[in-house]
């Protein structure tokens, strides 16, 4: 691959423009992100690799539903494999999946017009088990994250983790076949599978973007299996994180864990003669889409009928959307909103915080402990402020559609993110870009990646429950221009760092890496056997006809 030597052509966008008043025209746009990508990547077949799926079939009622989960990570990577076309790896979990359209585990997505391939890897429920909810949940989701859960490790949930990773290095490089392919996979569930692909197929460019925090190198000591771990993700020619410090704590923890070169000043790691690069790429989510979208009609009707079905009249409302996950600071809010309520009588009666809980990864006992504690936090806060029909949370355990949440952003006079450690949290960002009204308040969590962006938000330390309930406070009392100049900022800073500018930056990035080895001839079986190393390229297979 060549260098990058050209500047982008960044191209207005005018819908958000005419729609929500936003001066800046030169942000990334998805047609920048193509040419770049058209550019640079011409002859790559652009192949995304993730533990979770964009698009899940499910049975409803006897039909099958095709719906979009609760992932920030799939939220940011669906508009860029919407704009670049390729195939998306991910583990089958819908119930209908197998019989989505399409043949071979791979359906074309989105189901009304599609614009890429998804190929489904199946698991079996024991794999899922100890890969899923074992390792990477049970124990690397604690380990990576600072909200004082104690990780748990099992020798057969490792096993299951190395298994499944090595399943989907098969599928990939089925995908990729005798293609030159980019290979970019996302997260902490696939942290074996670069160095397999390379083992593999060494011609592949392997990038990786790790969505949670990275930990210091003394937490990071406790994971039993960290060399192997180290290993696997040095296989990639680009790791990214949110953040310079989840960087350099990485490079602190391969420098402490293993034998290999690290460089400092250019943040690379050499392993074995193979550099990797490791660089911050801060996510975010389709601006314009998002913005233009919540302006439209069918958000407005959503908004009508939230306000019917809560019942909400000329209440102020406030707004928590979350995966039930004790990372995002639940309880902890709430707690702060009932100390809130102790201190400001005035607004007692007037106000009603809406809590989104969407059910998550219900197999790991704390997350099921934690559902528990938030429906009998909700009660016992209901009980003791409730007066006459009125009760300030409205808990609802369910999963939106996107015009359902907009309707929601829209509606909250404030939002509230008290995330006790979050890599990015694309909430905020949603929020934000939901309000071309510029009126709305987001209460943000200093712990967030995006708290390093949105400095306009009322930030927060979520353990300090006295703080946060002042921020309530403040976020219903600020005079109504302060809170238009705050967040005409954010949505400047969400509208320029979007996500086709992340993209372009791993992209660009990538461009300066140089070209990898071309590709081995192919290993008869018994030599794959002997190394050890999986088959590469077993089945040749077309560019899906959808992009
Ligand atoms: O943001 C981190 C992340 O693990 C994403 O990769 C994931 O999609 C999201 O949280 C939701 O978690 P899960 O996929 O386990 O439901």
């Amino acid at each position: 691959m060549s260098r990058i030597t050209k500047s982008w052509t960044l191209l207005p966008n005018s819908a958000i423009i005419n729609k929500c008043s936003l001066i800046n025209v030169n942000m990334w746009s998805k047609q920048a992100l193509q040419e770049l990508a058209r550019e640079k990547f011409r002859d790559y077949k652009l192949i995304v690799v993730s533990n979770r799926e964009p698009y899940i079939h499910q049975y409803q009622g006897g039909r099958i539903e095709c719906l979009q989960p609760a992932s920030g990570m799939a939220t940011a990577l669906d508009p860029l494999m919407r704009a670049c076309g390729g195939v998306w790896v991910a583990h089958g979990s819908g119930d209908a999946d197998r019989h989505a359209p399409g043949a071979m585990g791979r359906t074309p997505v989105p189901p009304e017009a599609p614009l890429y391939m998804l190929r489904r890897v199946w698991l079996s429920k024991e794999l899922e088990n100890g890969y899923y909810y074992g390792l990477a949940n049970g124990g690397l989701w604690p380990l990576c994250h600072v909200a004082f859960r104690r990780p748990v490790f099992h020798r057969e949930h490792w096993e299951a983790y190395r298994r499944v990773n090595e399943i989907f290095a098969q599928a990939v490089l089925e995908e990729a076949g005798d293609d030159p392919a980019f290979v970019f996979i996302q997260d902490y569930h696939l942290g074996l599978l670069p160095r397999l692909l390379k083992n593999g197929n060494p011609s592949l460019v392997v990038a990786q973007f790790w969505h949670i925090p990275w930990p210091n190198r003394e937490t990071f000591r406790a994971f039993p299996w960290k060399e192997d771990f180290l290993d696997g993700l040095l296989g990639n020619d680009l790791l990214g994180f949110h953040l310079r410090y989840h960087c350099q704590n990485f490079l602190d923890t391969v420098d402490r864990a293993i034998e290999a070169r690290v460089d400092q000043e250019r943040y690379e790691v050499t392993l074995r003669g193979k550099v990797t690069a490791v660089r911050p790429f801060p996510i975010s989510i389709d601006f314009a889409e998002h913005a233009s979208t919540a302006a439209g009609a069918a958000v407005d009707n959503e908004m009508e009928h939230w306000r019917r079905a809560l019942d909400l009249g000329q209440m102020r409302i406030g707004l928590g959307i979350d995966r039930i996950d004790y990372t995002k600071g639940i309880p902890e809010r709430l707690r702060s909103l009932d100390l809130f309520l102790e201190r400001c009588p005035e607004h007692r009666g007037r106000l009603v915080f809406v809590q989104i809980g969407v059910p998550s990864r219900l197999r790991v006992a704390e997350y099921k402990r934690l559902g528990e504690e938030i429906e009998a936090l909700v009660s016992e806060i209901n009980t003791k402020w409730s007066s006459g029909a009125w009760r300030p949370i409205l808990f609802l355990k369910t999963h939106l559609g996107p015009a359902q949440m907009m309707a929601l952003h829209r509606l909250a006079d404030f939002c509230m993110v008290s995330s006790l450690h979050d890599g990015m949290n694309l909430v905020a960002k949603e929020y934000v870009a939901s309000r071309f009204d510029e009126n709305g308040m987001l209460i943000l969590s200093e712990f967030t990646g995006a708290a390093r962006e949105l400095t306009d938000a009322i930030l927060v330390n979520p353990f300090d429950l006295d703080t946060c309930a002042d921020a309530i406070r403040r976020a219903l009392e600020l005079p109504p221009e302060e809170r238009r100049r705050r967040m005409r900022r954010m949505r400047a800073v969400v509208a320029d760092n979007n996500v086709y500018r992340w993209a372009a930056k791993i992209l660009a990035a990538l461009a300066r890496i140089e070209a990898p080895q071309p590709r081995p001839p192919r290993m008869d079986a018994a030599a794959r056997q002997n190394g050890g190393q999986l088959c590469a390229g077993v089945a040749t297979s077309a560019r899906p006809a959808c992009t």
